[in-house]
């Protein structure tokens, strides 16, 4: 009898992030990184076995070469020819630079493995999502999640519930899709930026005191580290040929804002990914009066909220 899998998974933030690859075709990050959970933002994915592989996302057939090292990997682990049909839909905007390939190949590791009627715990289920996206290897946990340079798999740090007044406000700066994938962008940064081993360098000394920060809940110490980080990565980007610049005007806007308002006394950290987003660290009380200040920069920003969400889960049908 065939098996459907309905799952369901959240994006990955990284407040320290992963860029760049080490080298090698097993898409091991070349730095650590430490993340939240997004709940509230959800890929929910079905799976079924079929006679050839194929993937939709929101409706829109995908390539088909994107997933084909997962699903090798997926036969391989089963040790038979399986074939899946994926379809798989985000509640918030796709390949805009809001992690939404960490969520889809968590989502997708955990549909496909229950499909193929594969028993796999959830080291390797974060093993086998980091194959199709290095942040999906942290998705899979919920909380707060940690995933070394050079790891095969992420690990969970704290559940969702460590820091329950966390908030994370999604300014939605622009909901096209972003000119450059991640995955081409961090190729051309390592081989083109002269600052890619500058990058490499200062990554590293981010992670200890991040953590550290995390454990006591410290978001000044953990905001300003994390505004370290994404700037640190995108001067990098920055710095490649042809520069890769992700930012809009009202990205631009937006960051200088978080400046004032922390100016002002106000904890608005803000992190940026590959897109132009401004996602905002901040405590829930503080949550009105900087969504006030946003919306008065422009009230056509849409603002999502986020807070410390679950990892993937799966139910199956038949
Ligand atoms: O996992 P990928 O290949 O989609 O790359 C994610 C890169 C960043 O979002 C910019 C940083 C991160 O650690 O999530």
């Amino acid at each position: 009898m065939s098996i459907e899998a309905l799952c369901c998974a959240s994006p990955s933030l990284a407040l320290i992030k992963y860029w760049g690859k080490k080298s090698g075709r097993r898409n091991l990050p070349a730095t650590a990184s430490l993340a939240v959970t997004l709940g509230g933002l959800y890929t929910r994915t079905r799976v079924i076995l079929d006679r050839q592989d194929s993937v939709t996302l929101d409706g829109v057939v995908q390539d088909p070469a994107r997933f084909k090292q997962f699903f090798d990997r997926l036969r391989q682990k089963a040790g038979r020819s399986l074939h899946f049909r994926v379809e798989s839909k985000n509640d918030f905007p796709t390949s805009a630079g809001l992690a939404s390939s960490s969520s889809g190949f968590a989502a997708l590791a955990v549909g496909c493995t229950r499909a193929a009627g594969l028993e796999l715990d959830s080291r390797e289920l974060s093993g086998l999502a980091r194959l199709g996206s290095a942040s999906a290897a942290r998705s899979l946990f919920g909380g707060f999640t940690l995933l070394q340079a050079g790891a095969r798999e992420a690990r969970q740090l704290y559940g969702s519930n460590h820091w329950p007044e966390l908030r994370i406000a999604i300014v939605l700066v622009s909901r096209e899709v972003k000119p450059i994938s991640s995955r081409r962008a961090m190729e051309a940064t390592r081989t083109t930026s002269p600052y890619y081993r500058a990058w490499l360098r200062s990554a590293s000394g981010l992670l200890e005191p991040a953590v550290e920060a995390l454990r006591l809940r410290d978001l000044n110490v953990l905001g300003s580290l994390a505004r370290l980080s994404y700037a640190r990565m995108h001067a990098a980007l920055l710095a490649s040929d042809p520069p890769l610049l992700y930012w809009l005007p009202a990205t631009v806007a937006v960051i200088r804002e978080c400046g004032l308002l922390r100016e002002q006394g106000i904890g608005a950290w803000e992190t940026l990914d590959a897109g132009p987003q401004v996602k905002i660290l901040c405590l829930e009380p503080d949550l009105p009066r900087i969504r006030e200040r946003i919306t008065a920069l422009d009230p056509e920003l849409k603002i999502l909220v986020a807070s410390p969400g679950e990892g993937a889960n799966c139910r199956v049908r038949g």
